[in-house]
This record gives structure tokens, sequence and C-alpha cells, in this order.
């Protein structure tokens, strides 16, 4: 009998195991805990945050007496009552806790009061007697450019000589897209708990996908030392990039105001706050002018992308970078030239979103090659498909890294056979030739992303392993768990280098002074990072519970296999708890800190030259819509989606990330709808105006494949990242719609269509190429 259950299966394919979310059941019961749902400290203040109303001004009066008396007030705070520095700014300086004499966005924090109830300090925030003195503001991307407002110098990444070769070209396009923001809608908002704790410490239960970073502007803006803070994460509910620098600021103003109390304090933005006050997507225009020969191959392009980066830098510069770096997406470019403007706006300041900017380079580049296929009438994807990185030529991108693995023309291959596209685009003529207002339009669309913070320094990490001696394993790392499946992944490598099951592996929250000194999860690297570090710290353990396996059990060390919750050697075992017992006993350390840095990588970024990324992700998605072109409304009505992960960790987990991702892109390009009016002020901040997809928008025949193909890189597991690639799927649902818009004019005209392509938008551009269509029908007509 108990052999049986020693030879359980207990590590029985960790790796690469379709196992659940580890927390999934207590999502759906309501029993995982957010920062909201712990137990409140008797003592708790709950603190409201005051936002200007004024997209440009100086505030010329804040008077705060009435807020602080108002009842069960404990504490109100301004710029001016701070202990140390105001400054927030993630990179570089511009973000502050609290304005400071001159509002630069419409939703900026002027003050935060603490009272006993939320109720009451929402109503004691009313009572402050605020003046402005309004500035000019500059809200568009457009008025931005013409005013020559950058936040960040303009960049350009360029190769060869694009204006030579355009003119040399048989063929030459001009145009521009605007491509919308978009608002990350995680489920759980921006929230934070701090408690002081004994002698000036403080612990702060953030939703931060960056949990060192709130660490260290928490004590920046108390003027202690980051050893005196801790910050642990255990979940959020989503983040998206939202989380990575936007809840610095929530989370410094609720230690602040524990600071000034004595006094646990929590701060929740409502719904409509968070909308207001955080940093979303950025937008950009981009505008182009391509030279292109008879088969639609670019021979030359000048590209310049401009994006409303908001009041400050935040992230902008690196996301701007990486929209560069993917405006060649899965196109070779000899003679390209990109320019990048970061526009300063009197707007939110935009951050991180799934795809860091990515998004928004691929968008243009497909826009691109699209117009490209519409002007000489070819099927875009024989298009795109000629424009593609080679093998062994033409595969070195424009800032110099060579694309060395190829998996793209096989996987849209294998792509456009499982999906029967060439049937269906037939299927589809035939359809559109007899149905006057309802049009179909198809698209096949391919990604490849490129996957390695591009600041180098940040692709590191660490962690912790204990056993105990019971054979149980304690797992810590730096990555935060955000939905995404990280913790899970983690755990399976853990399981699997030690040779237990899953089970065994006590996965726990982030924290600040377990591991140190962590860069944010982000960049899709979570695993690729955390998993290296948390694999190398169980392999430290792991050999020395070898050598005492090797010493009980009579043999070498290196011979010793763990598998099956056992320590083997030959036909003899230890048990894997029986083992951890004994190396106590012999005083051999159970506990082990891992570390990894991705290698391979540098990049200048001044040149914008080298090789920013450890390897790229691959995909490719068709999708076919139906529009109504009396409405403008549309649907999807199936996808097919085919994505790279390498040796997949855990298929079930990337099968979600995938499929999640792909919607999120379509909400991105389709409905989503950011609106400022004239002054400034966000319009859409609400779901009842700003509409994601819901599960009825999710595509009614939705086809998702993992592809299997290990990474060529000696990446942990051969496995690939997962987050963020699949958002970039979504730009099939675009395109589909733009086919069926085109349908109207019988594919001869190419449609204006802008993203997000919202049944408004759509309905226009059936109108507009329906206008531009009648004149060249006359024209037929007369000769
Ligand atoms: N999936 C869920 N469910 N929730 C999220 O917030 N964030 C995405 C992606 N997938 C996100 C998600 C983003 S922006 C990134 S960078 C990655 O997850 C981060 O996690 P990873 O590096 O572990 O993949
Ligand atoms: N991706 C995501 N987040 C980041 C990056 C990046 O490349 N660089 C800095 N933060
Ligand atoms: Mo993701 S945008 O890198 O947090």
């Amino acid at each position: 009998m108990r052999r049986a259950r020693e030879s359980r299966p207990e590590a029985a394919g960790a790796v690469g195991a379709p196992l659940g979310h580890d927390s999934a059941r207590r999502h759906v019961t309501g029993e995982a805990r957010y920062v909201d749902d712990l137990p409140e400290p008797r003592d708790l203040l709950h603190a409201f945050l005051r936002l200007s109303e004024r997209a440009h001004a100086r505030v010329t009066r804040l008077d705060v007496t009435g807020v602080a008396a108002a009842p069960g007030v404990a504490a109100v705070l301004t710029a001016r009552d701070l202990p140390a520095e105001n400054d927030i700014g993630p990179v570089l300086p511009g973000d502050k806790v609290f304005a400071d004499g001159l509002v630069e966005y419409w939703g900026q924090s002027l003050f935060a009061v603490a009272a006993e109830t939320l109720d009451q300090a929402r109503a004691a925030a009313s009572r402050a007697g605020i003046a402005y003195e309004d500035l000019p503001a500059v809200l568009t991307v457009e008025e931005a450019l013409a005013r020559r407002s950058f936040v960040l110098p303009t960049q350009v990444l360029r190769r060869g000589a694009s204006a030579a070769a355009r003119a040399r070209a048989p063929h030459r396009l001009s145009g521009r897209l605007a491509i919308g923001g978009q608002e990350h809608f995680y489920l759980e908002g921006q929230v934070a708990m701090a408690l002081p704790r004994e002698g000036g410490t403080f612990l702060v239960h953030s939703s931060t996908q960056h949990p060192s970073e709130v660490q260290h502007l928490v004590a920046k803006v108390l003027g202690i030392p980051a050893s005196a803070v801790t910050v642990e994460v255990r979940r959020m509910g989503g983040a998206f990039g939202g989380k990575e620098t936007q809840a610095a600021p929530v989370a410094c103003v609720a230690a602040l105001l524990a600071w000034r109390t004595g006094r646990p304090v929590k701060l929740r933005l409502d719904r409509d706050d968070d909308m207001i006050f955080t940093g979303k997507r950025h937008d950009f225009l981009a505008e182009y002018e391509v030279g292109f020969d008879g088969e639609g191959r670019i021979r030359g392009l000048d590209l310049t992308l401009a994006s409303r980066c908001g009041f400050s830098p935040d992230l902008s510069g690196a996301i701007n970078d990486r929209a560069m770096l993917h405006a060649d997406n899965c196109y070779h470019l000899q003679d390209v030239t990109i320019t990048s403007h970061r526009c300063k706006t009197n707007t939110v300041s935009n951050t991180a979103f799934r795809g860091f900017g990515g998004p928004q380079g691929m968008m243009a580049i497909e826009q691109i090659v699209d117009e490209i296929a519409r002007a000489l009438a070819l099927d875009p994807l024989e298009v795109r498909r000629r424009n593609f990185y080679g093998r062994g030529e033409r595969d070195e991108t424009p800032y110099g890294m060579k694309v060395e693995d190829h998996l793209l023309p096989e996987l849209v291959a294998e792509l456009e056979r499982s999906s029967d596209y060439p049937a269906r685009r037939r299927a589809i003529a035939r359809f559109n030739a007899q149905s006057p207002w309802q049009k179909r339009g198809i698209a096949l669309t391919p990604v490849k992303f490129g996957i390695s913070f591009t600041a180098t320094e940040m692709n590191q990490a660490g962690a912790l392993v204990h056993v105990y001696t019971d054979g149980s394993v304690h797992l810590n790392h730096g990555g935060t768990e955000m939905g995404q499946g990280l913790f899970i992944k983690v755990a399976q490598v853990v399981a699997d280098e030690l040779g237990v099951g899953v089970d065994r592996v006590q996965i726990t929250a982030t924290t600040t002074d377990q591991v140190p000194n962590t860069s944010p999860t982000a960049a899709s690297s979570g695993s690729d990072l955390n998993g290296q570090a948390a694999r190398a710290a169980a392999r430290t353990i792991k050999k020395r519970l070898a050598a005492c396996a090797a010493a009980a059990l009579g043999g070498k060390p290196e011979e010793v296999v763990f598998a099956g919750g056992q320590a083997r050697l030959g036909r003899r075992a230890l048990g894997f708890a029986e083992l951890a017992a004994l190396a106590h006993r012999e005083r051999v350390s159970l506990s082990a800190t891992g570390y990894y840095r991705t290698p391979k990588l540098h990049y200048d970024r001044r040149r914008q030259r080298g090789r920013p990324f450890y390897y790229f992700a691959w995909g490719a998605a068709v999708a076919e819509v139906q529009i109504d072109t009396l409405t403008g409304e549309y649907r999807v009505l199936r996808a097919d989606l085919l994505h790279d992960c390498g040796s997949s960790i855990n298929p079930a987990v990337d099968l979600g990330q995938v499929e999640g991702g792909f919607v999120q892109g379509m909400g991105w390009l389709t409905t989503e709808e950011l609106w400022w009016d004239a002054a400034g002020r966000l319009g859409t901040h609400a779901p009842s105006t700003y509409k994601i997809p819901a599960c009825g928008d999710v595509p009614e025949d939705f086809r998702v494949t993992l592809l299997h193909a290990p990474n060529r890189e000696a990446s942990v597991h051969r496995s690939k990242a997962v987050g963020e690639p699949p958002l970039m799927l979504g730009i099939s649902v675009f395109h589909a719609l733009k086919d069926a818009v085109a349908a109207v004019g019988d594919h001869r005209l190419s449609p204006r269509l802008d993203a997000p392509a919202t049944p408004e938008r759509v309905l226009l551009a059936v109108e507009e190429l329906r206008a531009r269509r009648a004149p060249a029908e006359l024209e037929e007509a007369a000769e």
C-alpha cells in the first residue's frame, strides 16, 4: 500500500500539464482575497482623493480648512504637507503625489482626506475651496505636433535610404491612420492599504505589478529607507499594464495618510475616479509614405508615429521605443525611416498597456500592407506573405537584430489551411454579391512580438524557496499574479525540478522582504524570468538533497533522480519528506535563493541598434465579420487563432491568455472608444459609456490552437512568453471589418477607417465609400 502511494504519479508532467489556475476556484467562490477583501483593522481610516477639474490651470486657492473640520476627518494632506518628496515619476520626474500650484490634466490629485468612513471622507473632500486660473491646454496629438509640444525628444530609427528607395519604386502611396487608446478596465480598481508598524516602518498592501517600485516610492515620499517599507501583493484582479506605474500614487497617498495619523489607511478609487485619474494606452497618429513594386513588396518606407503621452513622461519613452521596434511586425523593411514623436498634452499621463506600444506600431504597418494590397487589387494575405522576413536573407530587423526562428511561414500556411481561408474568401465574395446590405469580410494578420524588456537591466529576477522537514515547499519570487497564471506556472517549474507534485508547493504572496529589487511583472517576461530564478533556487536545494540521499543510500550524488515524490538511486529510494527530514538532521540548509538574468541582450537606445529581445513570439489570426451597412453594426462570425507558446509550461493557462488577449485586442480596435470633451474632461469614465467586449462579443465560432514548438533559445523548459502577444491577433478583426466595408465598393476603393472601428465609424466609412463610388461609377458609365 505504502509503495503504491509513494509511486503515485506525484510529479507526473508537472511541466507541460494543463492545470487550472491555482486560484480558479477561489476566484469564482469569492474566497480569493484582493486588497479590499483583507480583514480591516479596527482603527482603519478610509481615504478619498479630490481631483482637479481643469486640464491646465494655476491653482490660485486651495482651502482645506472646511475639509479638516468635517465630521469623521482624521487628516487632510496637500502638496504643502508632505514630509519629504512629492515627485514619484517612475523613470523621470514629472508625476506628483499632489498637484503643487499647477494642474496639468483634468483629474490630477489635489489633496487627500482620511476619515472614519469612506462616505465621510468623500463628503469632506467636497468642502474644499478651490479656485483656478485657466491656462491654454493642448489636448490632442495634432495640436501637440503643431506646437511641437513633446514630453521627450523625438527618436528616429533609420536604415538605408528610404526617400531614394521610395522615389525609385514603381508605385507610391501615402496615408494616415488614427489609432485610439484603451482603458485597462481591470475588474479590481486601484487600491492600497497601508499599515504603520513598529519603529516607523510600514506594511503596504498594494494592487501593483511593481512591488519594488511602490516600496521605493513610498519610502521616498515618507523620507525613510526602503528597508522600512514592505509591499505585499497576493494578487491583482487584473492589471494589463495599468498597475505597472499607476498603482504607486494610490499606495503613496495611503502611506502618507498612515504616517500622518499613525493609523492604517485604505484608499480604493471609485471606478469613475480610477478611469479619470489613471493613465491608459497611448493613442497614436501614424502617417506614412511608402514605395512598392507591382507585387506589393515594400521598397522604401517613411513612417511617422506620434503618440499622446499626456502631461508627464511616465513610461512613454520605452512604450514609444517599443512601437518603433514593432513597426516592422513580420515584414522585412530594407530602406526605412521611423520617426517617433512623444507628444505632451494636458491629458492623463498614458502608460503601459498589454503590448506596450507594440500593438500601435503593428497597426501602422498592417495598415500600410493592407493599403498596398488594395491599391494593387491583390489579396492582402498575398502581399503580407511577400513581405515576410526570409530565411538567411531579408532576415534583419531595422534595428539590426537577426530574425533567427522562422516559424511564421509554416504557421501562416497551417492557419490558412486549417481555417479554410481561400475557400471562405470565395464564399464571402459570393455572399456579398447577393447581399445588398449585409457585407462580410475576412482577414489574416500575423504577429511577431519581441520578448524582453527593452531596458536591458530590467531583465533579471530573484526567487526564494524553502523546503520544510515534512517535505512541503514554500515558493516565493518577484513576479506578481494578475490573473495570468504566473504562480501556477512557476510552481510547476519548481515541482518538476524537485520531482514532487505541484500540490506540495505552497504559492505565496509577492513581498519585497522575501525577494528584493525586482522588476515589474511586465513585458510578458514573468514566467521566463521568475521561472528560471525559482528553478535555480530549487536546483540549489536539490543538489544539497542529492548529496544527503547519496550518502544515505550509497552512491553518487549526480546519479540521484528526483521524481514521483522520491529521490531514487538505482533501485533504492527515499521519500521526499523523509529526505528533507534527514537533511535537516544532517544540518543541511533547506532554503535557497535563485537568480536569473536573460542572456544575449544588448541594445544601444541612442542608436536604436542591437538585440533588445531574447526571442520573438509568433502568431496569426483569421477573423471573419459581418457588417450591417445600414447601421454600422457588426459581429465577428468566426476567428481562428494559431499562436506560438514554445513548449508550453501550462497549455490550459496559455490558451486562456491567447483567448483573452485576442478579445482584449479586438475590444481595443472595435468598441472601446475614449472620448474627451473640448475642456479635456474624460466623458467615457464608466461602463455605461465605455464598451469593453462582453461574453456576447466573443466570436460565435472561436477556434484557438497553440503551436507547440520548442523555443530555439534556452528559455525555461523551452517555453515562450504569452501574456501580451495574442492581443495583437485582434488586429485581424479590424482588417476584416475594413474588408467588409470595402465590399461596398466592390473592393475597388480602400475604405477610410480609423481605430477603434466603432459601429459609428463603420457606418461613416460605408457612407463615405458610397459617396466616393458614385462619381467613379458615373465616369465609368460615360466611357
Ligand atoms: N492576463 C490577465 N488575466 N490579467 C492581466 O492583468 N496582463 C497582461 C498579460 N496577461 C494580464 C494578463 C500583461 S500586460 C502582461 S505584461 C502579462 O500578462 C504579465 O504577466 P506574465 O509576464 O507573467 O505573462
Ligand atoms: N515592457 C513592459 N514594461 C516595461 C518595459 C517593456 O518593454 N520597459 C519598462 N517597462
Ligand atoms: Mo504589460 S503592458 O508589459 O504590463
